[in-house]
């Protein structure tokens, strides 16, 4: 039987946290024996908003390190750097003038990001053609991602689908998304109704980063926003968001059953006892991970050596696909012979 294959990004820029750790990381570290995985660190989705330079190039480092930190094996899975592959731009190209403009527009991301900006860049409302380019060069079956990205995952099936048809052909597989059960939508700590997100964690409380110090982790945790109560259940009722939060991270990182974490909770003492039980898992499954990272940071060799042969291997995959493209779209192709 042949392997599924398997496309993910993330982001470089700053600010990795809990959720996506547990929404994303993890689950593909965990399931890599079993597919074809690519895990792609765009750098280039991080230019649709204004970056400093030597920032950017800490950060994509840094970011490749933590994927390798959290479990994500060279041998299994190729990991790369978007722009170390200029397949992904130039596919983009192709991609965008097939895709209409008004589903740019719908895009509810970019509608959220670009409210909150003066001057919107013409890469925000591009992003997700460039996100659609990455997993379709791939022949990707399967996008493993958290909630949030599960419509740009639905565009870049429209994209593909759209392809295809104009071009009568079923060149594109139409992939699909993979949201976990489990921690799909990790919330914000210091406000439970919205999700914990790279843009507000620089701001103290909302997020558990991978890199925080345990009694950063400790003290974010404490300071958890929760309720009046002091029940220590699953909770279908949004007053309890901050708790369900809170038993939602436990769970993730415990790996029990709902039953069982409340279980282990039965004799807690009111939320105190919660939060700083959860803080301790988080605090242990990361210490492995921050000592890991800090090993490739400090030694470039064998980090530079895995990005080389990742982006050697991505190469080899999506250039002769954006090749083929090219052709199909009736651009003439470079003479073999000269
Ligand atoms: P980003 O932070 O946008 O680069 O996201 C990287 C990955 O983490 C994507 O698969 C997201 O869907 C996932 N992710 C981001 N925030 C959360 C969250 N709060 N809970 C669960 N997954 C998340
Ligand atoms: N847009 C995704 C995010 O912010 C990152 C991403 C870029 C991605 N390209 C991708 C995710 C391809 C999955 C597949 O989380």
């Amino acid at each position: 039987m042949t392997k599924k294959r398997v496309f993910s990004g993330i982001q470089p820029t700053g600010n990795t946290h809990l959720g996506n750790y547990l929404g994303a990381i993890r689950r593909w570290a965990a399931e890599q024996a079993d597919k074809t995985n690519f895990f792609c660190v765009v750098d280039l989705h991080s230019l649709t908003v204004p970056q400093d330079p030597a920032q950017l190039r800490h950060e994509t480092r840094s970011m490749a390190a933590l994927l390798l930190a959290c479990g994500i094996d060279p041998q299994q899975s190729t990991v790369f750097i978007q722009s170390h592959v200029t397949a992904h731009a130039e596919g983009c190209w192709l991609l965008n003038c097939i895709t209409p403009l008004g589903w740019l527009q719908r895009m509810t991301q970019f509608k959220d990001k670009s409210a909150r900006q003066e001057s919107v860049l013409t890469g925000l409302l591009d992003y997700p053609v460039l996100m659609a380019g990455d997993i379709l060069f791939y022949d990707a079956d399967e996008v493993p991602v958290g909630e949030d990205q599960k419509q740009h995952v639905e565009l870049t099936r429209d994209i593909a689908q759209r392809f295809n048809a104009l071009y009568e052909t079923e060149f594109f597989v139409i992939p699909q998304p993979v949201i976990a059960k489990v921690a799909a939508r990790v919330m914000g700590l210091d406000d439970p109704t919205v999700k914990m997100s790279k843009s507000l964690a620089d701001k103290r409380g909302h997020a558990v980063k991978l890199l925080d110090s345990p009694d950063e982790i400790l003290y974010v945790f404490k300071r958890a926003v929760t309720d009046s109560g002091r029940e220590i259940r699953f909770a279908d009722d949004p007053d309890k968001a901050g708790v369900n939060n809170l038993l939602g991270i436990y769970q993730a990182v415990t790996g029990q059953d709902r039953a069982a974490v409340e279980a282990d909770f039965a004799s807690a003492r009111g939320y105190g006892d919660l939060k700083v039980r959860v803080a301790e898992v988080v605090i242990e499954a990361l210490r492995p991970i921050q000592a890991r990272h800090a090993e490739l940071m400090a030694d470039s060799g064998e980090l530079d050596h895995v990005l080389a042969a990742g982006a050697a291997r991505a190469r080899e995959v999506s250039q002769p696909k954006v090749d083929e493209m090219k052709q199909i779209m009736g651009l003439v192709p470079v003479h073999p012979t000269f």
